[in-house]
């Protein structure tokens, strides 16, 4: 059988697809992958540029610390700089990233088998995998945190197990880093709710068996995308990728080891994971934003390397967030928190999950956005909800209103200041899974804290002019030619319930410059009963 058609597009055509909309940026010159290639690109993430700038980068000129150069060029950021290029990769508009998700998993489409792929194209077994230059020496892998990581690290790599018992494939991104040009140290959370190739791990070890595994690096974008997305156990990510792209994805039978891999990837990197011995792995830089130290993990004896004749290696840039790491959980996570809450729980009110990224990694802190008037009881069941879906995430959630921008750390405290009651609305909750470095105290677990900050009742309107008046002020500032503005919510006053026909007509009756009118209207109702900051609303009825 001949090299089978795709239905969608694979990491190649994604690449071309950025360049054409004009999202990436190819540095032609010699980038050392060791000492430069990650730094360079970090700036776009601490360097003040806004999500919507961020590019991809494609180094084609890739050298090392120990001055070689390497064939295969190096790209970085094109799976989740940011939001627009993760929804190119998934072929829709960034407000559809949810739905698709959600198609995808409800309607899976499993792979299909073909006989040859484009992902081996070039095969390296036996003695060429040995030696300095050789195997994975030979591939460009670069050192994401020079000073700290211990190691070249895979990053955008999908791990291949398979469960012994029901013969279902997982793939989960997990980093691995370079021991020798056969040895690769591989990483899965061992905790609960942590790494499915752990359980089949487990499996294997109690059977007394290797675990065959395969690392994939650049398969079509769908395929990336599945790789970090947290589905149920048992359910297989070739099949979601195919129910996103709405095709099956091309799968050829791994060279060295009895194990299904995308045909159209660009690296495939094929071995046994040793289920007796483990070695120190690490230091490496982690997405919490801290040093990962050493710790005793996997270790895989590689096979054999395959990958396409014009390869292209991709790298994920983590550590401290945002990072293209934390863009692709965001878009991935939000959407199933949302359909968790609001379809799986069917809690009323809830309009959107928004998961704090900046530092914080997605994890620890989650908005929940309400509509006005939804029963307490529902919020609460939001905020349950939101907190018990996956072991790591979660550590304090926080409902608000909609009027509250999530991801403007002062409209969050401007909520908890005036639309929260730390004596009613905060409960803290025990028992919950560790997730980052942390100072030990005792009990090993952490826990939650649950905030209501949406509002309980009426308020008075936001202190600013309504909104034409700021909008006919904005065509002036504009006329006037004074400098750019990009408008911060609150921008206007608007209602929170408490306001009444009587004060709008006043204010109304003021922009009109007829206050004197209000003046006479307020002098009628003088009264000697009351002391100063008497509300008209509570002063005594006077007697008619
Ligand atoms: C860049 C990146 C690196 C990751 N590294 C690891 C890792 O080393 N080990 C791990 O268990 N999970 C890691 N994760 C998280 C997993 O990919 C994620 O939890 C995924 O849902 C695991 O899939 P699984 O449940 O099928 O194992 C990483 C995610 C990303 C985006």
């Amino acid at each position: 059988m001949s090299k089978a058609q795709k239905a969608y597009p694979d990491f190649q055509d994604h690449i071309r697809s950025l360049e054409a909309a004009g999202l990436l940026i190819t540095v032609d010159a010699p980038i050392n992958k060791d000492t430069e290639m990650h730094p360079l690109v970090r700036w776009q993430f601490r360097g003040g540029i806004p999500e919507a700038e961020r590019k991809a980068f494609l180094f084609t000129n890739v050298t090392d610390s120990r001055r070689r150069k390497y064939e295969i060029p190096v790209v970085i950021g094109a799976l989740a700089a940011s939001g627009t290029i993760y929804s190119i990769g998934m072929g829709v508009d960034i407000e559809a990233i949810g739905k698709t998700w959600s198609r995808a998993i409800a309607s899976p489409i499993p792979p299909r088998t073909v006989q040859r792929g484009p992902c081996q194209e070039v095969v390296i077994t036996g003695k060429d995998l040995e030696g300095d230059g050789k195997g994975l020496d030979a591939l460009p892998v670069p050192i994401s945190t020079p000073g700290y990581d211990c190691a070249p690290y895979l990053t955008a790599a999908n791990c291949v197990t398979r469960d012994p018992e029901t013969g279902t494939q997982n793939m989960g991104t997990y980093r691995a880093g370079l021991k020798a040009s056969n040895r690769l140290a591989v990483r899965m959370v061992a905790r609960a709710g942590g790494a499915e190739g752990y359980l089949h791990w487990e499996k294997y070890k109690a059977r007394g068996e290797r675990m065959p595994c395969a690392f994939v690096l650049g398969g079509p974008p769908a395929v990336a995308y599945v790789g970090p997305q947290k589905l149920r156990i048992g359910v297989e990510e070739m099949a979601v990728a195919g129910g996103i792209v709405g095709a099956p994805i091309n799968q050829v039978k791994a060279k060295t080891v009895d194990l299904m891999v995308p045909a159209e990837a660009e690296i495939v990197i094929e071995g046994w994971i040793d289920t007796e011995y483990l070695e120190p792995e690490a230091p490496f830089a982690e997405s919490h934003g801290h040093v990962a130290l050493e710790d005793y993990n996997m270790i895989m004896e590689v096979t054999a390397i395959t990958h396409r004749r014009n390869a292209v290696f991709p790298s994920i840039i983590s550590q401290v967030t945002p990072s293209e790491s934390s863009v692709i959980k965001r878009v991935a996570y939000e959407p199933l928190f949302l359909t968790h809450l609001r379809d799986h729980l069917g809690v009323k009110g809830v309009i959107r999950v928004s998961m704090h990224e900046p530092l914080t990694n997605l994890r620890r802190v989650i908005f929940i956005q309400m509509e006005r008037g939804v029963p307490q009881t529902e919020v609460w069941r939001a905020l349950y909800g939101a907190c018990s879906l996956q072991a790591l995430c979660g550590k304090y959630v926080i409902a608000i209103n909609e009027d509250i921008d999530p991801t403007n750390g002062d409209a969050v405290w401007w909520a908890l200041a005036y639309r929260a009651d730390p004596k009613l609305d905060i409960q803290t909750l025990q028992h919950r899974s560790v997730y980052g470095p942390r100072v030990e105290r005792g009990e090993g677990e952490d826990s939650t804290l649950l905030i209501d900050a949406t509002l309980k009742g009426n308020l008075p309107p936001i202190a600013l002019p309504k909104r034409e008046y700021m909008e006919h002020a904005k065509e002036l500032w504009e006329r006037l030619g004074l400098p750019r503005l990009e408008p911060e919510a609150p921008w206007h006053g608007y209602s929170l319930g408490d306001w009444s026909e009587d004060w709008d007509e006043a204010a109304l009756r003021a922009v009109k410059g007829e206050y004197l009118e209000n003046g006479r209207r307020t002098a009628q109702r003088c009264r000697s009963d009351v002391r100063p900051n008497t509300s008209i609303r509570k002063a005594p009825r006077k007697p008619s």
